[in-house]
């Protein structure tokens, strides 16, 4: 399998913190247009994991390639592919589903009409009409799903 048919391939991944390695030789390949779930024991490396893929940690040794970018050579363009919700969602809980999207595309730098019509589109690219004026408190799960769908506009 190749980059062009991988969303990641770690190889041989490496993180050392102060205590020892979080991470050492971390291998993973995820096909394009599959879903990947992570599972382990607590403190066995998968947070480290994803913030090294996602390009907020820099590992130590190993390589990465996500979306076709390398992690460490290229993070500007890895970060332009992916989207990234954390364990606590980085959402407005006071406004609704739509005035967040339309955050998140003013934070991407669009304009303030781009950023409204982008996140319309969204809201009706995944039939979420019925929710989107409601402020993000009333969502389940803390309203996840409006900080990730904002990557496919
Ligand atoms: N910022 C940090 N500084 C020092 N040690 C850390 C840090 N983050 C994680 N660790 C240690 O690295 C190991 C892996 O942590 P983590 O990646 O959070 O595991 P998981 O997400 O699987 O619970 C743990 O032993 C943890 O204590
Ligand atoms: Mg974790």
């Amino acid at each position: 399998m190749g980059v062009n048919d991988s969303a990641v391939i770690a190889e041989g991944l490496r993180k050392r913190y102060r205590d020892g390695y979080a991470l050492d030789g971390f291998d993973l390949t995820v096909p394009r247009g599959t879903v990947c779930g992570l599972l382990g024991p607590n403190g066995t490396g998968k947070t480290t994991a994803v913030r090294v893929l996602a390009t907020l940690l820099r590992c130590d040794g190993g390589r990465a390639v996500v979306a076709g970018h390398d992690v460490i050579r290229e993070p500007h363009r890895v970060r332009r592919r992916i989207g990234l919700v954390g364990q606590n969602p980085a959402v407005d809980e006071v406004l609704s589903g739509y005035r967040n999207l339309v955050m998140f595309g003013r934070l991407h730098r669009l304009g303030a009409r781009e950023a409204r019509v982008r996140a319309s589109r969204m809201i009706e690219r995944f039939d979420l009409g019925e929710a989107a004026d409601r402020p993000v408190t009333t969502y389940s799960g803390g309203g996840c799903v409006v900080g990730w769908i904002w990557r496919w506009a």
